[in-house]
């Protein structure tokens, strides 16, 4: 029989009940949960009948209390280091919500941090789970559309949220085009070099900062990586994923979040345009998916051992494509990562 595993849940709010679904799924023992509103942690506790006597409003207080084995950090972007550095000092393995932090600065010191107390970190990148994000992953390393030169993808939703995100400076890059970044490099395996970015906040908007933005990263294996997003852009939405097209040296492939396809060239070229084929990902959709298949990984590497695909210290690369556009939007010049 697997040893129980003790987990603490920290910020009780809209994300938490995906994380307590995914616990209950794996099995785990819920044995405390946090937050600073307190209303928020007795909700949950009662929704999932775990009792009051696993609802604190004090990080420091819970830890010691329940000792956990894991903590969840479920918290908004500028608490993620807070939470993360205590919980890492007070022995827990960590997986936390996306983004990694607030600032690149806050990130390394909790890559650090994870490194030395030897404890796993590793980020909630849930779109890598999606039923077919890994079918397409293997479908572009298959070579099917030959070398990748090029992947453009459009992120557009209207979206209406209430709380952080709506005063957020950079809302679609921070707490959302990180998701689109890191699948960039999910399906490709290339690595950022550069960026140039356009941030703007377009007419209309609904958010106090910018929230939509145009970025050309340069990554490794001389792919250039154009994203076009926006979260205030009424009609024709994307879908959350957004919409892909990677272009390769024998063909493109798309993907929308269903079957990854593509049209490749078939046999020599006649008059002006190659003839081409429709060929299709024929890899299975994966049955467990999003938080609960991130959370199932995490776990099973806890207990097996091995690496999550999202540790700290790959993920921060991701990061790193966030910040750097952020930073490119300011000087208004492209800059190196
Ligand atoms: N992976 C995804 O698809 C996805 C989707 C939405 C949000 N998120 C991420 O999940 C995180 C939470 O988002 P949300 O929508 O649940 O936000 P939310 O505002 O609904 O909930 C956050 C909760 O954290 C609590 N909190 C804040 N600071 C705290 C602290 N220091 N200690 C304890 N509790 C604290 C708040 O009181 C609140 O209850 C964010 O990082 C967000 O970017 C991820």
């Amino acid at each position: 029989m697997d040893q129980e595993i003790k987990v603490l849940i920290a910020g009780c709010g809209g994300m938490s009940g995906a994380w307590l679904k995914a616990a209950e799924s794996e099995n785990l023992t819920v044995t405390g949960l946090v937050d600073i509103k307190r209303e928020n942690a007795e909700k949950r506790a009662r929704e999932h009948d775990l009792g009051r006597d696993v609802v604190f409003d004090e990080l420091d207080a819970a830890l010691h209390e329940t000792k956990p084995d894991v903590v969840f950090d479920c918290t908004v972007p500028e608490a993620h280091h807070e939470i993360t550095m205590k919980a890492l000092d007070a022995g827990c393995h960590v997986l936390g919500e996306k983004p990694l932090a607030d600032s690149m600065q806050r990130a390394r010191e909790m890559v650090e941090k994870a490194e030395q107390t030897g404890k796993l970190y590793a980020v909630m990148q849930n779109r890598r789970y999606l039923p077919t994000a890994p079918a397409m992953t293997e479908f572009i390393s298959s070579g099917v559309i030959g070398e990748v030169t090029t992947v453009n993808v459009d992120f557009y939703i209207g979206a209406h949220f209430k709380g952080f995100r709506t005063r957020m400076q950079h809302p679609l890059l921070l707490d959302m085009a990180i998701h689109t970044f890191d699948q960039a490099r999910q399906f490709t395996g290339a690595d950022p070099l550069s960026v140039y970015c356009k941030a703007f906040n377009p007419k209309g908007s609904w958010y106090e900062g910018k929230a939509s933005a145009m970025c050309i990263f340069e990554m490794s294996d001389d792919i250039v990586f154009n994203y076009r997003g926006s979260w205030c852009s009424e009609g024709y939405n994307t879908p959350w994923a957004g919409s892909w097209r990677i272009v390769g040296t024998k063909g493109t492939a798309k993907w929308d979040e269903g079957k990854p396809h593509a049209e490749v060239v078939e046999g020599e070229y006649k008059g002006m345009r190659s003839e081409v084929k429709e060929v299709e990902s024929g890899a299975q959709p994966l049955e467990i998916t999003g938080h609960t298949a991130c959370v199932k990984e995490f776990i099973q590497c806890l207990r097996e051992g091995g690496t999550p695909q999202t540790i700290c210290s790959d993920n921060i690369k991701s990061l790193s494509m966030v910040f750097g556009a952020i930073e490119s939007d300011k000087k208004g010049k492209p800059v190196g990562i």
